[in-house]
């Protein structure tokens, strides 16, 4: 009589005997662990910031030898399919710019339904309630403050070529929508106006985007109410932003002699400042994109792979660049060679 049960032990006994043989299925110290891959979502690829992230993220994963995967996602739904081919890939977990800081729940549900650890970077996720998502773990930069250095050089600039303040204005180009652009603008216009420059000579031009072409548009648009002014000082909340309002600005005859100009980022502006005539682009705040490429990567690997949780809230500052430094520090940072 055939007995199935006696005959799934034999062959059970039979099989792991010759697993055993050959060692297959027994945990063998000795053997390599899997290899962890990381994803690196960003909102924008064709920035230079972006791109600049990623290449030292690069660096990091050659370093630590991690696998990396690159995506652009500049919508919610290519993030949302984005986690779901990483999941799929084998990948344990993911940096992100998100392309949308109220994506943020959707995100953190959609990383924990797949199992994967995550690190927003630059741009902070917002909850419901509209509040930063502080059990997030996140990395940028200290917007505020680095706004305020924006603030107080262009003060220091306008002081040194003797304009007055009656001719003068301040341009700021905003987009209020996303907190760390929000704190930057405000962070420079609140030193402006505690160095002394008067509150109802800053005028803000609200872009859609943070982008040459958006900002470009929304500065325009505020340089036909204020044909008065003769000479510019700008900010905005990164280097894109602020170029657009230097291209606007020419557009109306505004150069280098009536324009001071101040980026943040500072990797997005190196060819303007390489140009052979300075332009109203004066100057630029260069923030550390191998923090927040490298170090983040070092982080979420170190996560998964030794159980190290990272910090919540980890912040970086900048440093203020010129025609006259650039070179340099770009070279210190490890961003050019
Ligand atoms: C935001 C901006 C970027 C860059 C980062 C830095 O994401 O859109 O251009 O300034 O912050 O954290």
């Amino acid at each position: 009589m055939f007995r199935p049960l006696a005959f799934a032990f034999v062959a059970a006994s039979l099989l792991l005997a010759s697993c055993s043989k050959e060692g297959g299925s027994q945990p063998d110290a000795s053997a390599p662990a899997a290899k962890v891959k990381l994803g690196f979502l960003v909102k924008q690829p064709e920035e230079p910031w972006f791109q600049l992230e990623w290449q030292f993220a690069d660096e990091a994963a050659k370093k630590l030898g991690f696998d990396l995967v690159k995506i652009g996602t500049p919508d919610g739904e290519k993030v949302l399919s984005a986690i779901d081919n990483l999941a799929a890939q084998g990948a344990q977990g993911f940096i992100i710019c998100t392309p949308d800081t109220t994506l943020g729940p959707a995100i953190v549900a959609r990383a924990k339904a797949k199992n994967l650890k995550l690190l927003a970077v630059d741009d902070r996720f917002l909850g419901a309630d509209g509040k930063p998502m502080e059990d997030v773990h996140y990395l940028g930069i200290s917007a505020g403050k680095i706004g305020q250095s924006v603030g107080v050089a262009l003060f220091a600039e306008q002081l040194k070529r003797g304009w007055q303040t009656d001719e003068t204005g301040v341009l700021a180009v905003t987009f209020d929508e996303l907190a760390t652009a929000r704190e930057r603008t405000d962070g420079a216009i609140e030193a402006l106006t505690s160095a002394g420059f008067p509150a109802n000579r800053i005028f803000k031009a609200a872009t859609q985007k943070p982008e040459i072409p958006a900002a470009l548009d929304a500065t325009n648009a505020l340089l036909t109410q204020h044909g008065d002014v003769k000479q510019w000082l700008v900010c905005g909340p990164n280097d894109n932003c602020v170029l657009g309002a230097v291209r606007a600005l020419e557009g109306r005859g505004f150069g280098a002699d009536s324009v001071v100009a101040i980026g943040i980022n500072g990797t997005d502006c190196i060819i303007e400042l390489e140009k052979q005539n300075p332009t109203g682009f004066y100057s630029s705040v260069l923030l550390s994109a191998k923090q927040h490429g490298y170090q983040t990567c070092e982080m979420l690997y170190h996560w998964i792979k030794d159980g190290v949780e990272p910090p919540f809230d980890t912040r970086t500052t900048g440093v203020l660049i010129n025609r006259g430094n650039f070179k340099q520090v770009l070279k210190e940072q490890g961003i050019t060679h």
